[in-house]
């Protein structure tokens, strides 16, 4: 089976893009193929500035492998390095209805807003699909809200291999990774960079022992009975602890003389605890820079393999 999915660099991680998505795709990667990359190309539909982007890309690629992506095992690459994918998305474009395109919601909720979208927004479903076609992927873990864009993913292959006649392109299904549901922001809702309520996941120890002091929690007093089920500090502690930690923990809110700062610094030792390895391996790679770009190239290389095949297959079927 192959698997294959793409993380757009447009800021930091979170926790929520760990425990929403990051850790499942690395989960896959005993899979006999799995290919990851950076969505760089996509992300210029938001990151305007070159210096910044740059730096999201290496982030991503240094936070993908200290969290425990193998190269050796996955293949890891930007987007951008296998040039390819272009070709691609425009031999599919040939073949898209502008329907398809017109009920994706990132560009149905820009417009919905009146703002202006670019030609980029409204075809990025469309280098996504070419994304996963280049590679004749069979399985493409992602979020709840990606799911739409597989769904045109297949359409357009299929639509593809209809008009020509041939099996060219490979159609793929989504495979919704069971996300820890909801990770909730500093603010109690959904933690997203475009909420400003992220906790990030490489953030310094004094910053992330900030933001989880500032989660906001109701107003009752130490002394007070809580309850756990509607508080967004014991959903962050469930995130890192065992079920009987999680046990013993609800049970002290209910039987009350606990306050809320007690129960957020043991959300902060278990954070610490939890990616303690990872942020060692971090500072070991963010110190071989040569390193990480060995890695990227050779990633790129795997993949532009594979990738040149299945655009020869695609190429002639259309009479190029
Ligand atoms: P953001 O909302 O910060 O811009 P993205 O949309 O780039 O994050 O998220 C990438 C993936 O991370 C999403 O597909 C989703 O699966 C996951 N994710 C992001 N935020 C959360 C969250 N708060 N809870 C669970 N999963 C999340
Ligand atoms: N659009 C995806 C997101 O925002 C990122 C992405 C780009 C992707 N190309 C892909 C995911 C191909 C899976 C497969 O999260």
């Amino acid at each position: 089976m192959k698997v294959l999915s793409g993380i757009q660099p447009t800021g930091r991680f979170h926790w929520g893009n760990y425990f929403g998505a990051i850790r499942q795709y690395i989960d896959l990667q005993d899979n006999e193929q799995a290919f990851y990359f950076i969505a760089d190309y996509h992300a210029l539909t938001t990151v305007r500035e070159p210096e910044i982007l740059k730096g999201y890309v290496r982030d991503a690629a240094l936070d993908l492998l200290a969290l425990g992506l193998k190269p050796e095992q996955a293949t890891l690459f930007r987007q951008s390095d296998v040039p390819e994918v272009t070709e691609l998305t425009w031999l599919l474009m040939t073949v898209t209805q502008m329907h398809l395109l017109e009920k994706c919601h990132a560009y149905k909720d820009k417009k919905a807003k009146g703002i202006a979208a670019d030609a980029g927004l409204f075809t990025y479903p469309v280098l996504m699909a070419a994304d996963i076609l280049l590679y004749d992927s069979d399985t493409v873990p992602v979020g709840l809200d990606q799911v739409q864009h597989i769904e045109v993913t297949r359409d357009i292959a299929s639509r593809f291999n209809n008009i020509y006649g041939v099996e060219a392109l490979k159609l793929p299904n989504a495979k919704v990774v069971e996300s820890a549901a909801k990770v909730p922001g500093t603010d109690g809702e959904k933690m997203s960079k475009s909420y400003n309520n992220t906790i990030e996941l490489f953030d310094t120890p004094k910053r992330i022992k900030k933001k989880i002091n500032a989660v906001k929690t109701d107003s009752s007093g130490v002394e007070d009975k809580k309850n756990p089920e509607t508080c967004a500090v014991f959903d962050l502690y469930k995130l890192f602890a065992t079920e009987d930690q999680q046990a013993e923990l609800a049970e002290r809110y209910r039987t009350g003389g606990m306050g809320y700062g007690e129960a957020k610094k043991l959300v902060n030792a278990a954070a610490d605890e939890h990616f303690a390895e990872a942020r060692e391996r971090r500072e070991q790679l963010e110190q071989n820079p040569d390193t990480l770009e060995d890695i990227l190239r050779d990633g790129a290389g795997r993949a532009r393999a594979v990738a040149c095949e299945v655009l020869d297959r695609v190429r002639s079927a259309c009479g190029l």
